[in-house]
């Protein structure tokens, strides 16, 4: 049972997993952090408690802590969670055990890199407006009707956290797959007018196992999505269309 003081604060314990891969004389343990929870506390706010006040050694990333940059991506009581949007309050039982996300390379405790594979990802699937026409500049440029536009906002929600690959049983047995994140990103592409890519064109870069024909629908992505992207509907959607293809 955890104390609750007069101010309303409770008692929480924060368990953390420390390791340094890059320290030979490191070895991978968890680390209890007990502190004080206060009203409208995320674990942002936690982490950087106890960074502050108890243990400057403690790595995690964070940049925007509004829930926009992914970077704060971690494994909160067993789920891939943004921590910065993830309130100690939800926790009753006022213990919180956190882990790095799976999949991607670990840089220290709680701090993984995800560029690399965002990078690497973006390359693959060609994530960028690609028309080889030749372009008028003189002349306005046609507008898109809204509802289209709409649609592809939604997908440019994506914020690159990685918590769809974390939460990917695919991933796991296929260590190059693109993931929900890359093949929502030619949906969104696929969708656009500004796009010339014709079908064969996507498939020649999604169409096979590490692509969209890889997804076993195990639906973690969509899931742990911490935007509520409709994932499954998009790689439904864009195999559909790569079947017609093959
Ligand atoms: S699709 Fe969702 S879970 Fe995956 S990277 Fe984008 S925002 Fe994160
Ligand atoms: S710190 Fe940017 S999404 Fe959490």
């Amino acid at each position: 049972m955890h104390r609750v003081y007069e101010d309303g604060g409770r008692e929480i314990v924060l368990t953390i997993f420390r390791h340094n891969p890059n320290d030979e004389d490191s070895i991978p343990h968890f680390q209890d952090y007990p502190i004080i929870e206060r009203p409208g506390m995320t674990l942002y706010i936690a982490l950087t408690q106890i960074y502050t006040s108890m243990d400057h050694d403690v790595s995690f990333d964070f940049v925007c802590r509004a829930g926009i940059c992914g970077s704060c991506a971690m494994v909160v009581n067993g789920k891939p969670r943004l921590a910065c949007r993830t309130l100690t309050s939800e926790f009753s039982e006022g213990k919180i055990t956190l882990l790095p996300l799976p999949t991607f390379q670990h840089i220290k405790d709680l701090s993984v890199d995800t560029g690399t594979f965002m990078n690497a990802m973006t390359k693959r699937v060609e994530g960028w407006i690609v028309n080889n026409s030749p372009q008028d500049i003189s002349t306005i440029e046609k507008p898109i009707d809204p509802e289209l536009s709409d649609e592809i906002f939604e997908l440019d929600r994506c914020i690159e956290c990685g918590i769809c690959l974390a939460s990917c049983a695919t991933k796991v047995m296929r260590p190059n797959f693109v993931g929900a994140v890359g093949l929502n990103r030619v949906a969104r592409f696929s969708l656009d007018p500004h796009d010339s890519r014709s079908d064969e064109e996507f498939y020649e870069l999604i169409g096979d196992d590490e692509g969209i024909f890889g997804c076993m629908s195990f639906m973690g992505c969509q899931d742990h999505c911490p935007k509520h992207l409709p994932l499954q509907k998009q790689i439904a959607y864009m195999r559909n269309k790569m079947v017609k293809v093959c």
